[in-house]
């Protein structure tokens, strides 16, 4: 933290020579070296099915998930398969490794092997309107699975976290752990920069606005001050998620502008971000004693890790049992003629429809909260984050 002495045009003029944007990168998938954990050790320990009776009746149902490069979308898949194999439906699990092209085939393939209905968290929410058309054509119903399916008529609910609230939820963090108010009633300053998701996914441009809405009058009144000059959307947005561009993108910000001052926070939309930023901060040389505020998102095990060892400040918990839940219910309201819980009916308009929608509370955890949120909600055992 140091007193304000903003070099704007400084960091303006070096921020032009860096290459650090979303269109820039292009990269491959995340590598994820610090993320994939396997499955079975990874899954959250409670993946029983909603208590009904089975009713699927053979019905089969197509999954359609974006990587395993990421825990998270493992867990997923592994909760969605569980449960609706309890209730009697076969399933079609897929993954697409981040490639759109692979993901497209696997759902042409889901429609031409006679699935009843598709659940899909695409990797690119606009590349699938064909194949969407194609299931529609065929009376197969789509539900969308955290990621909106956007300009498609196709869908017919969509169940995910309240994604802009994430967004809040970081910032929030933020102001209060770094008593933002203060800091600007004293006069004082800190640094930060800015990994946000990919361009994409909806949800990225949803966390961000989140993000903003409370950090953008502490970056006019200088209490925040990100020395690349990236705090726009388009200059801190990441292709795919991508842990790889991140840790690159943290390297040139720490050579190009932190050599003399340290970066007080990284405000990361991903706990994949966080560990690319985790790798660039060591590579720099940063420890405890000067060890940024790190956030994340999906409470990962690594990332829990992390927390309780002071590499990662936070992350946002989005249990992936209870989303499946949610769309558990979605897929018996389309099959069935069931009614699902819906919480929302207005903020995910996808270009073409509102999609009804039921979006699961994101919460906050740190290392004063995991253990009773994570561990005591039966998430991770306490032996999993001893491993
Ligand atoms: C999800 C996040 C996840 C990100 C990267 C987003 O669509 O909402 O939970 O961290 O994708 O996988």
């Amino acid at each position: 933290m140091k007193r304000k002495v903003l070099s704007a045009l400084l960091s303006m003029a070096m921020a032009a020579t860096l290459l650090v944007g979303c269109g820039d990168s292009g990269s491959a998938p995340a590598a994820s070296t610090d993320t994939a954990a396997p499955a079975d050790t990874a899954a959250p320990a409670d993946t029983a099915a909603p208590a009904d009776t089975a009713s699927g009746g053979g019905k089969k149902v197509g999954v359609a998930m974006p990587t395993q490069s990421s825990e998270r979308w493992i867990n997923d898949g592994a909760n969605m398969k569980a449960k609706l194999e309890a209730l009697g439906y076969e399933v079609d699990l897929q993954y697409a490794e981040d490639d759109i092209q692979a993901q497209v085939s696997q759902v042409e393939n889901m429609i031409a092997s006679g699935a009843n209905c598709l659940v899909i968290a695409s990797i690119d929410s606009d590349a699938l309107v064909n194949v969407e058309a194609q299931a529609k054509e065929a009376g197969i119903p789509i539900i969308a699975y955290d990621r909106l399916l956007k300009n498609t008529d196709a869908v017919s609910y969509y169940a995910s976290f309240d994604n802009k609230g994430v967004g809040t939820a970081i910032a929030k963090y933020i102001e209060e752990k770094k008593d933002l108010a203060g800091a600007k009633a004293a006069g004082e300053s800190y640094t930060i920069e800015f990994f946000m998701g990919s361009p994409d996914d909806n949800n990225a441009k949803m966390l961000y606005d989140g993000i903003i809405e409370v950090l953008q009058p502490y970056l006019d009144d200088g209490t925040l001050v990100c020395k690349s000059g990236r705090t726009s959307f388009d200059d801190t947005c990441i292709l795919r998620w991508s842990q790889e561009t991140a840790q690159q993108n943290c390297e040139n910000y720490l050579t190009g502008f932190y050599a003399d001052e340290d970066l007080d926070i990284a405000c990361t939309a991903f706990d994949g971000f966080a560990y690319g930023v985790k790798s660039a901060l060591e590579g720099a040389g940063y420890t405890e004693a000067n060890w940024p505020l790190v956030t994340g998102q999906d409470a990962e095990l690594m990332a829990v890790k992390n927390i309780i060892s002071g590499k990662q400040t936070m992350s946002i918990y989005k249990d992936t049992r209870l989303l499946a839940d949610k769309c558990v219910t979605m897929v018996q309201a389309v099959l069935e003629g069931t009614e699902p819980e819906i919480n929302d009916t207005e903020q995910y308009n996808n270009g073409v429809i509102t999609v009804p929608s039921y979006l699961c509370t994101p919460i906050a955890v740190d290392k004063d909260n995991y253990e009773e949120v994570i561990v005591g909600g039966g998430y991770y055992t306490a032996e999993q984050l001893a491993e």
